[in-house]
């Protein structure tokens, strides 16, 4: 596993995609016009990344509770994330884009489970960005999942109690083959990590935007990664 970054480029960008209701309602437009533009969006700054010399990005595209928005946009979001990965496989495969998914699929229906396990098996030995998509995912929920496999562990007699420390339970969260974020940057203005990466961003700096995510252009991409340049990382310590 990577480690986290303390240079100029954050290895590792996390982004809470925020902002796609207001973009599309501003335009008197339904809220998923505003997820469909999120999507464009999302191409963008995958591609993005290679050139920004960003190697791991990971994005929230759908949380544990996002399931209490209406029926007709939680389908529309479902019936989005499907149609992007049948769209996206081959060219994020050409682009040689490694894609994994986290969060908890069991609530998930089989054909986009199918589709994930698909573009994850597909793009497995891909060696560019490596792109985490967040879907049905949340930071609590992570955390008792991996405390519910931990503890299965140590019934089995396989992890001994005294071993369990801030080492091994990331062995155990969804995240086990990423480093942590360097950076988690959230759009549209609101200030809040809505039970994203809660374990994974003890350490993270933080941006959060303005700009509605259909609008986070690379460019902006682009400033807020130079502000991270400008930033000193201490991780608890005191600078000598
Ligand atoms: C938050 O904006 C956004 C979401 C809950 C969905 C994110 C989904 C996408 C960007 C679509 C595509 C993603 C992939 C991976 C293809 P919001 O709806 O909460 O906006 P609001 O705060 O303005 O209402």
């Amino acid at each position: 596993m990577a480690k986290s970054s303390n240079s100029d480029t954050p290895t590792h960008v996390a982004i809470i995609m925020d902002g796609n209701g207001r973009w599309a309602q501003m335009r008197g437009r339904p809220r998923l016009v505003g997820h469909h533009a999120g999507a464009k969006r999302v191409k963008e700054i995958v591609r993005a990344c290679p050139d920004l010399g960003v190697k791991y990005l990971t994005i929230f595209a759908f949380s544990t509770e996002n399931w209490t928005r209406t029926q007709t946009e939680v389908a529309g979001l479902m019936k989005l994330f499907k149609r992007y990965i049948r769209r996206e496989t081959q060219s994020l495969h050409d682009e040689r884009v490694r894609v994994r998914f986290i969060g908890d699929r069991v609530r998930l229906e089989p054909a986009l489970v199918d589709l994930m396990d698909n573009l994850e098996l597909l793009t497995a030995e891909n060696t560019g960005v490596h792109l985490t998509i967040a879907l049905n995912y949340g930071g609590r929920d992570e955390v008792a999942r991996a405390t519910r496999r931990l503890a299965h562990d140590v019934a089995l007699g396989k992890l001994d109690p005294r071993e369990v420390s801030d080492e091994t339970m990331p062995k155990y969260l969804d995240t086990y083959f990423l480093p942590d974020p360097d950076l988690v940057i959230r759009t549209s203005g609101e200030a809040r990590i809505s039970n994203f990466l809660l374990w994974q961003s003890a350490y993270a700096e933080y941006e959060f935007i303005d700009t509605l995510w259909p609008d986070f252009s690379e460019t902006e991409f682009q400033k807020v990664l130079s502000r991270f340049g400008q930033r000193e990382r201490r991780f608890g310590a005191v600078p000598v």
